[in-house]
């Protein structure tokens, strides 16, 4: 096994079989049931600077996981607790005392994964993204990059629920129909094949008066569109940029200039700072689920052995909602 250099391969990765472990003295063992497949896992693999240090070389990928309590020597845990925790891609983990893992009330909800969607890391990105990075406010337009995948999806949805006019980007026409007729945003925007002065002019039809926010998943050429378009004192919420994920050389931003024209606002985005808010997001994401206000789809793959696929699906764009492996 190996470090991914640009986009990972097959063979940087190893499916290794162990016996499966005790549980280690104040801590557990979870049997994995919903594995979550996330962009920033990518991030993760390279051993560069960033808010988590890098895998190291040999440990399984880290991934956030829902599970159920195999074995326990936490007296907070018992066995058959579900809980959701920072683990790995593996159907048993080992968490030490101190881990990060919480109890999960999986009554409350349809199906486990959820806490790995729509009231999971990937809803709050959207929720707190949106209402706490970019201060919405309604008859504003808003502008979502990866608009058809987990985070962007919601985030429309919730700028719809915001009164906003909202716009999304994604790639392919069956994924803009999506947007359109499922989540009910006001336009979208096919990028596939289409260069940066083709999209920023589809951007411009759309919003004559410019995006007041603009939710930035992808990076790259999408961005650079995007940014032609700013309104006045528009926020620009950058919450990831998926395009240079796979890129040794990093794009950056082209068309930085128009900050400064437009006297904007960027600002970095990351879900690990409101922790401890977690609860007032996922209580009202479930309100507006159960009023039938938020429609939250998932991308279910099966089986251990075919991670590497389905983590591939992220990077294709074949993903159909929050992408989340199930171990059979
Ligand atoms: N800052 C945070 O705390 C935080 C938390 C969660 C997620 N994120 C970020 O949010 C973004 C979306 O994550 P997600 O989990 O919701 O994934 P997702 O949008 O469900 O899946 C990734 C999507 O990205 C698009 N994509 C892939 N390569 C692309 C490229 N080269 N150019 C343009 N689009 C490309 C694909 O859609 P198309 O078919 O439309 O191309 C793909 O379906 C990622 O950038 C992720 O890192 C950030």
């Amino acid at each position: 096994m190996k470090r991914p250099v640009g986009t990972p391969l097959r063979d940087d990765f190893q499916l290794v079989r162990e016996a499966v472990p005790d549980a280690p003295d104040g801590g557990m063992v979870v049997r994995n049931r919903f594995i979550s497949l996330d962009p920033a896992q990518r991030g993760w693999m390279d051993d560069a600077p960033s808010y988590m240090p890098p895998i190291a070389l040999g440990d399984p990928v880290r991934a956030t996981t829902v599970g159920v309590v195999e074995s326990s020597r936490n007296p907070d845990f018992r066995p058959g607790d579900w809980v959701l925790g920072l683990n790995a891609i593996e159907d048993f983990s080992v968490v030490l005392p101190g881990g990060f893992t919480s109890r999960i009330n999986v009554g409350i909800v349809d199906r486990p994964s959820r806490y790995l969607s729509a009231v999971g890391a990937v809803g709050l990105t959207a929720y707190f993204g949106l209402l706490d990075a970019g201060q919405p406010q309604p008859g504003e337009t808003l502008l979502v990059t990866g608009a058809a995948g987990a985070v962007g999806s919601m985030v429309g949805q919730i700028g719809k629920i915001m009164g906003m006019r909202v716009i999304g980007i994604a790639g392919g026409a069956e994924k803009c129909r999506r947007l359109v007729q499922d989540y009910g945003f006001d336009a979208a925007i096919d990028y596939k094949g289409k260069s940066q002065d083709d999209i920023a002019a589809e951007i411009a039809a759309a919003a004559p008066q410019g995006i007041d926010i603009l939710f930035e998943n992808v990076g790259g050429a999408v961005m650079d569109a995007a940014m032609l378009n700013l309104a006045l004192h528009a926020r620009v919420v950058l919450c990831g940029l998926i395009s240079e994920y796979n890129s040794a050389q990093k794009v950056g931003m082209r068309n930085l200039w128009q900050v400064i024209v437009k006297q904007a606002t960027i600002k970095g985005f990351l879900i690990a700072a409101y922790v401890p808010r977690f609860a007032e997001g996922g209580a009202r994401i479930a309100q507006w689920i159960a009023e039938g206000k938020l429609r939250v789809d998932e991308d279910v793959q099966h089986g251990l052995d075919n991670a590497y696929d389905a983590f591939m699906r992220l990077f294709s764009g074949e993903n159909t909602g929050k992408l989340v492996l199930e171990v059979d």
